[in-house]
């Protein structure tokens, strides 16, 4: 495949994904960019959490590992509430839409590397989430399952479990930590069985998820992503423009309330 969308106009880019879209078996491939438009931070945009300057003095994917997180549940938690608390955010107009599509049958899945549940709250329903979710907390001795609100707000420097007294630590994949395998085989067959794949918000930077994409054998492939990413080769669409610019223009087209 080559690049077709170079010398096309943001309009022209809009009807030929409306087009795909339309075709249906789509699949959409998301990262954290899906949220921005909510008020979350992407991770390794400029003005991402990974490029900040904080107080810590390790870096965020140290803080973030498995090994960090059982020998400094402290820190962890500090930053983990300070920097990855979703429950504040509302959906977008990306979540929405793309809700919508599932409910048209246009839209097959969305497989998010996301942990905000935000696909869920705008009504998504088949979400494979590949580095799990923040709203399922458990007990790391007994597994006993821990109310999300005081894994982000509870007075203690970490949550302890109530039965036990364990370390609760949240349900997302860590670094250092292997992805549920199940989940990255739904996600593939999902992405085998597709037309269009719709690569969004994501800077394929993070392995194992982003070698998923190698998993389309479709006929469409599109990338909505403010900066260059791999795979872009094989792409029909690129589109760097906002994405929430690509979403209102779509509902309006798809007659989308949002
Ligand atoms: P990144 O922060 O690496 O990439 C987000 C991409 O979205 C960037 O390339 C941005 O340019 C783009 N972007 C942001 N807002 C956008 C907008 N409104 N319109 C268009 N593009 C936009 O995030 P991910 O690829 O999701 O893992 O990161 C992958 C994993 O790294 C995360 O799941 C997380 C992190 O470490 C874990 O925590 C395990």
């Amino acid at each position: 495949m080559t690049i077709m969308s170079a010398n096309m106009s943001f309009d022209e880019k809009i009807e030929k994904l409306l087009k795909y879209i339309l075709e249906g078996d789509v699949v959409f491939f998301g990262g954290a960019g899906v949220s921005t438009a909510s008020g979350m931070k992407d991770f390794r945009s400029e003005d991402g959490l990974y490029k900040e300057k904080n107080k810590y003095k390790d870096s965020p994917e140290t803080i973030l590992s498995k090994n960090f997180f059982f020998q400094h549940p402290t820190e962890f938690y500090q930053f983990y509430r300070e920097k990855m608390n979703c429950l504040p955010f509302e959906p977008n107009v990306i979540h929405k839409v793309l809700a919508e599509l599932e409910k048209r049958d246009l839209l097959k899945a969305v497989i998010t590397q996301n942990i905000d549940n935000l696909h869920q709250r705008a009504g998504s329903v088949n979400v494979i989430e590949l580095h799990g979710t923040s709203m399922k907390n458990y007990c790391t001795q007994c597994g006993e399952p821990h109310s999300i609100d005081d894994v982000f707000y509870g007075k203690n420097k970490f949550p302890k479990c109530e039965k036990c007294g364990g370390l609760v630590r949240p349900g997302i994949t860590l670094y250092d930590e292997r992805l549920d395998m199940e989940k990255f085989e739904q996600a593939r067959q999902a992405l085998n069985k597709a037309k269009t794949c719709i690569v969004a918000g994501t800077s394929l930077q993070v392995f194992p998820a982003a070698s998923l994409i190698s998993d389309f054998y479709g006929q469409n492939l599109v990338i909505l992503n403010k900066e260059k990413v791999a795979n872009e080769e094989w792409a029909d669409i690129i589109c760097r423009e906002n994405m929430k610019d690509v979403f209102d223009a779509l509902a309006k087209k798809l007659n989308i309330n949002v």
